[in-house]
């Protein structure tokens, strides 16, 4: 967690057209500056940038957001990340909140390893290129595999000499701390007699997303079975193998663009499909994948598509990690490559255009590559059949979302020959011993299945249509942009019947008025608005939107910004009786107050009578009947009292 004050820090710190200026050209026009959007294709700038009000807002694809957004957005990160990534650009020092100093050792700890790793990169890096060993061993190597002088300064690759602790010397001479080589994993043995872990190997050096380096893969030169082909470094606090996944910092962005990512083997797939200008492509590292590791992919793209080398027995092994791949909700796809091909060898042999072509033409369906590929091995052997729909109804099952769930039904029941009916008899089984496996899981008591309610949306879709979250955004517009301003209503104190001229904030109007009401947002991103407002009222805080504008929540920060940027102008043309002439900014903010909250109160009352006379349409039972009835009668009078009360102000 980092602190309150700390985010407000880089709030302040990081103006956003600074920010953006750094990927965008921008030029002064009036008290923005304009340019072309980095987020979608442009040849005239519609892109703005507010200093004062710290917010971006496209006007062609419709992105938004404050500083903070911006780096979300554009470098693919998540909010912490991105407060990270400005804190390190602007200096300022993060502060954990609350940090015990077991947590402060443990950040110092985290600090002093990176540190060594991004040594060991530079000298690794350095050993490759610049000494006799690593050129005509290592460099050589590389360049034998293809790989040209860009590619293996981009992946950062190098090499680690082959003499007994030559990488563990120069750290320690240069004032790099035993402790944290041997944390790294990079320097082994007892002391005195310390040596290097990768000594003689090449080594891929393992980023995180945001592009630090926090291990290393190192690939033997040797052509001994005896050894190991890879070393990897061990788990550390920096390094959490099932959380990582080889080359995601140099892919997020291809990834993004093209709605899909590749998945692969290796270090060397990897790298080759990269070379070969495929870059939306990552590596597991020769493991299953990781609910972690499918977590991170979900962040970019809901599609996943696996490149599998021909080798059939390991592609069945890794059956149950795809069907966890579905059950997150993810897409997943299977090329198959040529016999005796993986990505790194057939990308040597395809160009570009060629490779694209392949993986397009040859994705398969996940689902319909695994029946087709059991249907073959079962052939007609009825009992490997039945088990194989089992099989394949059970990767079904973990698919959350039910219309996708249906249509691989009848998939399944065109592909095998079986009545969808059976076979839904079947799923339900699977469903619901899955169900109940996930119950004993978390130790709860087995219980019956919960059939999957049919639900009724037509409440919902009436709300839609209804106009009600225009009038809802016409209220939160009036308090994003005129919150702060006084406006003086006419009150009539009942008792006196005298008018008494009472002056308070627009917040403060709205925020009484609908609380009184009890009216509630239908909109769940306006209530968190008018909650916020809400709550500066109640506790008489000054009323502001910077708060929201620099909110956390970019649902929220999205509609602000949206209805702050727009030119909003308060009519003009308020009709009103008892010849009252509207001339005053004043009085027109008060008649759109006004307009607004009556507006809103006159749609829910209307709502709430259909609602009663669907209800008496299913001829309820007739004391249910007498209570509607009740109600409508009030709320037709409370109809016309606020219609009149609207008849007073009518916008033209
Ligand atoms: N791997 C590993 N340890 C091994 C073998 C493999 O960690 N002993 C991991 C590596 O991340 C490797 C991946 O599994 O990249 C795939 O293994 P493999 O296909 O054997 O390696 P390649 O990356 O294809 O390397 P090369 O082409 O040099 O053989
Ligand atoms: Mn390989």
């Amino acid at each position: 967690m980092i602190s309150k004050d700390t985010i407000a820090q880089i709030f302040d710190t990081a103006r956003v057209e600074e920010v953006i200026q750094d990927y965008v050209t921008l030029k002064k026009r009036g008290v923005n500056l304009i340019g072309n959007c980095p987020f979608h294709d442009e040849k005239t700038p519609s892109f703005t940038v507010s200093p004062t009000k710290g917010i971006y807002k496209c006007f062609g694809c419709g992105k938004a957001g404050n500083s903070v957004n911006f780096v979300m957005d554009h470098e693919q990160l998540t909010y912490p990340e991105a407060l990270k990534y400005l804190a390190n650009k602007y200096s300022i020092e993060i502060e954990e909140k609350e940090q015990t100093p077991a947590q402060k050792e443990q950040q110092s700890a985290r600090e002093s390893l990176q540190i060594v790793h991004s040594f060991a990169q530079k000298y690794y890096s350095q050993q490759l290129l610049e000494t006799d060993e690593g050129k005509s061993i290592g460099l050589s190597y590389f360049i034998e595999r293809g790989y040209s002088m860009e590619t293996i300064k981009k992946f950062q690759l190098g090499y680690n000499p082959d003499s007994w602790d030559g990488f563990t010397k120069e750290a320690i001479k240069s004032g790099y701390k035993e402790e944290y080589l041997l944390a790294s994993g990079l320097t082994k043995g007892e002391p005195g007699k310390r040596f290097d872990f990768f000594k003689g190997r090449v080594m891929f050096p393992i980023h995180t997303i945001t592009g630090r380096v926090i291990a290393f893969g190192g690939r033997t030169l040797r052509n001994d079975k005896k050894t190991a082909k890879y070393f990897n470094s061990p788990e550390s606090e920096l390094y959490n193998k099932s959380k990582v996944l080889y080359g995601l910092y140099f892919a997020k962005k291809d990834i993004v663009k093209k709605d899909v990512c590749y998945l692969v083997e290796g270090y060397t797939d990897v790298i080759s499909l990269h070379q070969r200008g495929i870059e939306n492509v990552v590596s597991s590292s020769g493991t299953s994948l990781t609910v972690d590791q499918i977590k991170l992919i979900k962040r970019y793209t809901p599609n996943i598509t696996m490149l599998f080398d021909g080798d059939v027995a390991g592609i069945k092994a890794s059956f149950r990690g795809i069907d966890m791949i579905l059950k997150e909700g993810l897409n997943v796809k299977v090329v198959l490559f040529p016999d005796g091909e993986d990505p790194d060898s057939y990308s040597k042999k395809l160009s570009q255009p060629e490779l694209e072509d392949f993986i397009e033409t040859n994705s398969k369906d996940f689902i319909r590559f695994k029946s087709d590929l059991l249907l073959s091995d079962a052939k007609n052997d009825p009992i490997k059949k039945a088990e194989l729909v089992k099989d394949i109804l059970g990767t079904v099952s973990v698919i959350s979302d039910e219309v996708k769930r249906s249509i691989y039904m009848s998939e399944v029941s065109s592909m095998f020959e079986i009545g969808e009916k059976a076979l839904y008899n079947e799923l339900n089984k699977s469903l619901r011993k899955s169900f109940n496996q996930e119950r004993r899981i978390n130790n709860e008591p087995e219980e019956n299945f919960p059939i999957p309610q049919y639900k009724d949306d037509s409440q919902q879709s009436k709300y839609s249509e209804s106009g009600l979250n225009h009038l809802e955004k016409d209220i939160i517009r009036l308090l994003l942009n005129y919150g702060d301003h006084e406006v003086v209503f006419l009150i009539k104190n009942p008792e006196t019947d005298e008018t008494d001229e009472v002056a308070t904030t627009a917040a403060n109007y709205i925020v009484v008025t609908l609380v009184q009401d009890e009216i509630n947002f239908e909109n769940q991103v306006f209530q968190k608005i008018f909650d916020h407002y809400k709550s500066l009222v109640e506790e008489e805080k000054e009323i502001s939107n910077k708060a929201l504008r620099l909110n956390q929540d970019i649902e929220i920060v999205e509609v602000v910004v949206s209805l702050v940027s727009t030119k909003y102008e308060l009519s003009e043309n308020w009709k009103v009786h008892h010849k009252i002439y509207v001339t005053t900014e004043d009085m027109k903010l008060r008649f759109a107050l006004e307009h607004a909250v009556l507006a809103l109160q006159l749609k829910r009352i209307e709502l709430e009578i259909q609602d009663i006379q669907i209800k008496l349409k299913e001829v309820p039972e007739e004391e249910v009947v007498v209570d509607l009835l009740t109600s409508q009668l009030t709320l037709i009078e409370l109809k016309k009292i606020v219609s009149d009360k609207l008849n007073r102000v009518i916008l033209k």
